[in-house]
């Protein structure tokens, strides 16, 4: 019998391009994809995320702040199987980390564990990566732990530094590099291929093929 398609919730505080590269990519696959995006949750009231969710007729949910420990039950509701993270500035409550383990995906822009933990977000990590004179930066996507950036690593994209980058040059390649890797590592678990082994290891993580989007899902951003 096939596997049945994984429900996914994708979970923003941003703007989401992240969020629509890996909606772009489920359209591109078509029937074959491994996933369904069918939620997406957000801390902020106004982010891009919830504009792009309401503009494909994927539930968006405003999750405020103060009711963080609202989101199992959220999750639960929609009958969610698999969560990613992109670019969500909120801690994932531990009963949620725990009822999802090996099904909660995060990005990160840098090559961890260089440059992760507590603060290293937004522009201030692609300053912190110039400051220490690294020629290599890059997103990481991996399993989520209850430490910040620090669950099992599913795979890395380098990116050269290159002379005279700033933050925000850095950042705006490190993010063309994100959507390339993340919708695969989403395909990926969503199907089976990789996955978190009791041992604490990522299983299979070598037969990732980062560039199978679809051009269009390259090129929408
Ligand atoms: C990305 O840089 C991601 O690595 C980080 O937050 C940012 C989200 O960007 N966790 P977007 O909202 O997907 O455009």
């Amino acid at each position: 019998m096939p596997k049945p398609r994984a429900r996914l919730a994708v979970l923003a505080s941003g703007s989401g391009s992240n969020l629509q590269a890996i909606h772009d990519d489920l359209v591109a696959r078509g029937a074959s994809a491994p996933a369904e995006l069918v939620l997406v949750v957000s801390d902020r009231e106004q982010a891009g995320a919830l504009e792009r969710a309401n503009g494909w007729g994927v539930t968006a949910i405003w999750l405020p702040r103060s009711n963080a420990n609202g989101l199992g039950a959220l999750l639960a509701q929609h009958r969610i199987t698999l969560v990613a993270l992109a670019g969500y500035l909120r801690l994932v409550p531990p009963d949620v980390v725990r009822a999802f383990r090996g099904r909660l995906l995060n990005i990160h822009p840098t090559l961890l564990p260089a440059f992760g933990g507590a603060g290293m977000y937004g522009q201030r990590v692609h300053d912190a990566v110039l400051r220490s004179g690294a020629t290599v930066s890059g997103p990481t996507v991996h399993f989520v732990s209850e430490q910040y950036d620090e669950g099992a690593i599913i795979a890395q994209l380098p990116v050269p530094i290159r002379a005279g980058d700033t933050a925000a040059t850095l950042a705006a390649r490190v993010l063309a590099a994100e959507h390339r890797l993340y919708p695969a590592c989403v395909a990926a678990v969503a199907a089976g291929q990789v996955s978190l082994g009791t041992d604490g290891r990522v299983h299979g993580a070598s037969t990732l093929d980062i560039d199978r989007a679809a051009p269009r899902a390259r090129n929408s951003h």
